[in-house]
């Protein structure tokens, strides 16, 4: 038996076009715009259920679980060691290979969050249960990226890391990664940190500026971390104490304020149902007033961003119904994928005119008020919703700045000094130029 693998294994490294098949010339992109793009190889991993090709290398043949471990022990070494060290090959029976891969090596799959729901059904019924919640979240996260019109409409070195994070929804290896699938590592503000990091969601910044944060920065390193999130079992909470309170798989269940980008009552009769979950969460250490009153400052907070954000957009407003707003809606080019806007062009101002990839082709003044809204309002959200009251003032203090810069460009323009000129020539940015004839070929 030994003998026919090790036979097998040489005539393998004997044969130089063992490979990946790779993806085909012609594959189309998936989605409402699946059209329009098309998928990289590495998609094959961030959506494999979608995009991977198996293997149609020299290697050809049934396995059993034992075959699969002694050839790869020599192939793939570091997989074989991350699985020899995981739950999965100590339960009883283990969980061999083929369970997640398959056993026939010419038609080999890379696993979907339906694969590992096959012995784990609980955890992807919470996962899909976060769809009732809408967006933004892990289950939806694969359609949101790939239907946003600019995901298919700009360069693709813009936008080629968009579904590493966005694969969360397509497959189980986020947070606990392969071959080891350790809750440990999940459990570990690092383990979302990947993903949750820099503008517009700067929620590692926020975490570990906060007083949960900055005692996980202390002494994290001494915590037990083979333990549960539950209560009792840690002395701060990690972002997964937090978003997936005793290890339930959804995410979505207590979001009130969301991504932070719409104005939201609070007060609605769903978000007091979810503000009860947080309250519970933090009842884990806190007395219930501590977090009624952590709740009620971030409500004031938003309300005040809120505040800010209206002001300028109905500056804009009024410089749009007195023409000042250049180029105008009917002068810049339009968004190339958006046909109303061919059609019917009209400013968009703001969040609820436009979505963020309209923002790309306005003058200067309107690219700071998105600045505003799609930045400096998210930090001073995450900021505050994490505990991080120093670095919300901050955002703030962006927010106070850029709205009396924007007023004072506004009297500018009213005084007639930028009328007249559009602040960028805009068009060849995007019908003729450079910008999209790259575009139009790379994508
Ligand atoms: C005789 C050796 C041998 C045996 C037995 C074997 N493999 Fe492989 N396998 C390989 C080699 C070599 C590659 C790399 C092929 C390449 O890079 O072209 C590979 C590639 C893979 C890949 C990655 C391919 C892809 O499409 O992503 C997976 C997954 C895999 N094997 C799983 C298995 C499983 C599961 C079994 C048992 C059912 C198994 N292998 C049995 C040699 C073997
Ligand atoms: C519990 C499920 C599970 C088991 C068991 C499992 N794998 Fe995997 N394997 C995965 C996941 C998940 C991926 C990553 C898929 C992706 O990125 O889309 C993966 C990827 C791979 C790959 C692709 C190469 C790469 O770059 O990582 C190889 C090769 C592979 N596994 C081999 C093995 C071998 C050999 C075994 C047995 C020792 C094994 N796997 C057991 C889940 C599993
Ligand atoms: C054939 C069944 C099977 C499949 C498929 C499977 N698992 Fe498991 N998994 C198990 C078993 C059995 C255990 C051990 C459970 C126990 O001991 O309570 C386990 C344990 C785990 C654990 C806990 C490990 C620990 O150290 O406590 C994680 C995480 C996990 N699986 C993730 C996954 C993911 C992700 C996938 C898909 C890529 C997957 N599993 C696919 C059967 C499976
Ligand atoms: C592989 C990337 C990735 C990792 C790792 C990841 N996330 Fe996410 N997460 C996302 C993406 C992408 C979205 C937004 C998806 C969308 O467009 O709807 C998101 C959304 C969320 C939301 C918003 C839910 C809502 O309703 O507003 C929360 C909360 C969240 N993640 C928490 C976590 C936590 C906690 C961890 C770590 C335990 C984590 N995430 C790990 C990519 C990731
Ligand atoms: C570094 C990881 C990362 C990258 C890269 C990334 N995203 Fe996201 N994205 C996230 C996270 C995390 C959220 C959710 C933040 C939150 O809820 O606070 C998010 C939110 C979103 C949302 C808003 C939520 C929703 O469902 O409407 C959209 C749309 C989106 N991303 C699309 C994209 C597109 C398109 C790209 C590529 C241009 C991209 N993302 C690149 C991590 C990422
Ligand atoms: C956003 C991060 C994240 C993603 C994505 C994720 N997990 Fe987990 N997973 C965790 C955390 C955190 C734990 C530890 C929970 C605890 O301590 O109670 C965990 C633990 C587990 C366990 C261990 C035993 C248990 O049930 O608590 C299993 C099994 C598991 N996950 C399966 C899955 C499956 C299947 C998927 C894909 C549908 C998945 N996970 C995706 C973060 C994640
Ligand atoms: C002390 C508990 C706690 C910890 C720890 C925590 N968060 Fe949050 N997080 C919150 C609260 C509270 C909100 C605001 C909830 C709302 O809008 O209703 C929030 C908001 C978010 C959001 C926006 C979606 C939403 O639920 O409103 C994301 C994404 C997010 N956090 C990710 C993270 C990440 C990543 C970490 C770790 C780096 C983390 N959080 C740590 C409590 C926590
Ligand atoms: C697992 C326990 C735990 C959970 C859950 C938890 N906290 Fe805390 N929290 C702490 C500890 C411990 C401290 C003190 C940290 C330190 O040493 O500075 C703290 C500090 C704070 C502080 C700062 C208080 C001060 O005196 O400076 C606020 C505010 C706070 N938490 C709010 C919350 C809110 C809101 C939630 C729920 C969304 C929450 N916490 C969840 C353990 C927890």
């Amino acid at each position: 038996m030994r003998f026919a693998h090790l036979h097998l294994v040489a005539l393998l490294f004997l044969c130089p076009a063992a490979g990946w098949s790779g993806l085909p010339e012609n594959a189309r992109g998936s989605g409402e715009n699946a059209g329009h793009w098309q998928p990289d190889p590495m998609h094959e991993y961030w959506d494999p259920g979608t995009y991977h090709q198996p293997e149609t290398g020299p290697m050809a043949g049934r396995f059993q679980g034992e075959e699969c471990l002694e050839c790869h022990t020599v192939v793939t070494p570091g997989i074989v060691r991350d699985w020899r060290e995981s739950r999965h090959a100590k339960s009883a029976p283990p969980v061999l290979c083929p369970a997640c891969h398959g056993e026939d090596h010419q038609k080999l799959r890379l696993p979907t969050p339906r694969t590992c729901g096959e012995c784990h059904p609980r955890r992807v019924a919470q996962m899909e249960e976060e769809k009732k919640y809408g967006f933004p979240g892990h289950a939806l996260a694969m359609e949101r990226a790939v239907d946003s019109k600019h995901f298919a409409d700009k360069p693709k070195a813009e936008v080629a890391s968009c579904l590493q994070c966005h694969s969360v929804a397509t497959k189980c290896d986020s947070c606990h990664t392969r071959h080891r699938f350790d809750p440990a590592e999940a459990r570990r503000p690092e383990a979302c940190l990947t993903c949750h990091s820099g503008p517009p969601h700067p929620d590692d910044e926020a975490y570990f500026a906060s007083p949960h944060g900055q005692r996980y920065l202390q002494e994290g390193s001494t915590w037990d971390w083979s333990r549960p999130l539950r209560k009792g079992h840690y002395p701060t909470p990690t972002c997964a104490y937090c978003h997936m309170k005793d290890g339930n798989h959804q995410v979505a269940d207590k979001a009130v304020w969301k991504f932070g980008i719409r104005e939201i009552n609070p007060r609605t009769a769903e978000n007091t149902i979810k503000r009860k979950r947080w309250l519970s969460t933090c009842a884990d250490c806190h007395p219930p007033e501590v977090a009624r009153l952590f709740f009620r400052e971030l409500d004031t907070e938003r309300r005040q961003a809120w505040g800010k954000l209206y002001g300028v957009e109905g500056l804009l407003k009024a410089l749009r119904g007195e023409a000042l707003l250049r180029p105008s809606a009917r002068e810049r080019p339009p968004y190339p994928m958006d046909l109303m806007a061919r059609l019917f062009p009209r400013e968009r101002i703001g969040f609820y005119e436009g979505q963020a990839s309209a923002f790309y082709n306005v003058g200067a003044i309107e690219r700071d008020y998105f600045e505003m809204w799609y930045f400096d309002n998210l930090g001073a959200f995450k900021g505050m919703a994490h505990g991080a009251k120093e670095m919300s003032r901050r955002f703030h203090e962006r927010l106070d700045a850029e709205a009396r810069a924007i007023a004072a460009k506004a009297r500018h323009l009213r005084e007639g000094k930028g009328a007249g000129t559009a602040e960028v020539d805009l068009a060849p940015i995007w019908m003729d130029g450079e910008y999209t004839r790259f575009n139009r070929d790379n994508n």
